[in-house]
């Protein structure tokens, strides 16, 4: 049984670019945007308040927020993981967040300097900050499947760390496989045991990385289980700096695709986005790891 409607959660200005060495011209971020809105996406993750020590790429979230043309109906979530972020997005007029946990205690370290229960202290008083500020806030769980450094994932804990953030006041969960390690049957079995735990299909996303290929796959099994938000990555952009075996994010084309093929509506324009991409990876200079940007715009 697969979703009418799929929301496509896009990630690529900030999980895509947010790993490239050089840094990329806000001017050129913002025509991005502008671009990624234009081919009908409606959930456009701007950037981060991060530190700028640690994501250099980013370190120009103000001035982005700051001249950004924001549409109707178009939402523009950005990473906070601590409350001197928040106090950063909200100066810049943000509406929707998202902190990001970790399933693991090395990722937790190395991502967020903090350890495994750590993160949740840091995450708490962001929560009810932002919260109380009217403010929508995402969970993301990131190595839920695998770590490069502990190896293969406990459901259990990652379903533990998931429902801290939840009972925090995270409105939706966001399942990363920050390594992009899982398979289908792993998929099935961790929203499973969400569901066992109470957590509602509604409230859980899922985030692919396609280092093994197996991002659409995962997806697909994600649908079939009821999920019906996906993270993606324009021209399959992306990666995570503290993660060094993470290729590109899922591919909004590459999901697009076959969304269209199973009749899932979308609301994306996949002719205007493929060409968004390839203007994207002309700016990066080397093309799109997107297999169907490349079948489209070879
Ligand atoms: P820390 O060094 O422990 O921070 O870093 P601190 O609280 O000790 O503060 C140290 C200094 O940093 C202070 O300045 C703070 O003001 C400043 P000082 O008083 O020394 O002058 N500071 C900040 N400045 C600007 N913005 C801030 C901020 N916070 C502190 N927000 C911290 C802790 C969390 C800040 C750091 O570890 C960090 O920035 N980490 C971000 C890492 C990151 O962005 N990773 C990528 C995103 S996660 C991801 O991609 C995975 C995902 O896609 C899902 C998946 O794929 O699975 C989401
Ligand atoms: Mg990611």
């Amino acid at each position: 049984e697969l979703p009418e409607r799929v929301r496509v959660w896009e990630v690529g200005a900030r999980d895509g670019l947010q790993n490239e060495q050089s840094v990329v011209d806000v001017g050129v971020k913002l025509e991005f945007l502008d671009r990624l809105a234009d081919a009908g996406l409606s959930t456009l993750e701007a950037t981060s308040f991060v530190h700028p020590k640690w994501v250099p790429q980013l370190a120009d979230a103000e001035e982005l927020l700051a001249r950004l043309s924001r549409r109707d109906g178009v939402r523009y979530p950005v990473l906070v993981p601590n409350e001197r972020g928040l106090d950063r997005a909200l100066a810049a007029g943000v509406q929707h967040i998202a902190i990001f946990g970790s399933a693991t205690e090395t990722f937790a370290q190395r991502n967020l300097n903090r350890t495994l229960d750590g993160q949740f202290a840091m995450f708490e008083p962001v929560v009810s900050r932002a919260r109380a500020e009217g403010l929508d806030v995402r969970g993301y769980v990131s190595m839920c499947f695998g770590d490069p450094w502990e190896g293969p994932v406990d459901a259990a804990q990652v379903i533990s760390v998931g429902k801290r953030l939840v009972d925090m006041g995270c409105s939706q969960l966001s399942l990363g496989d920050t390594i992009g390690v899982a398979t289908p049957g792993q998929v099935e079995a961790l929203l499973a045991g969400f569901v066992d735990a109470g957590v509602d299909l509604d409230a859980l996303a899922v985030h692919f990385h396609d280092t093994y290929g197996q991002a659409l796959s995962n997806t697909l099994a994600a649908l079939r289980a009821g999920v019906s938000t996906v993270d993606s990555s324009a021209g399959g952009l992306g990666g995570c700096p503290y993660a060094e075996s993470a290729t590109g994010n899922l591919a909004t084309e590459d999901l697009v695709w076959m969304l269209d093929g199973l009749g899932v509506e979308h609301g994306v324009d996949l002719d205007k986005l493929a060409d968004t991409s390839a203007w994207m990876a002309q700016r990066l200079g080397r093309p799109s790891p997107s297999r169907v940007v490349r079948a489209l715009r070879g």
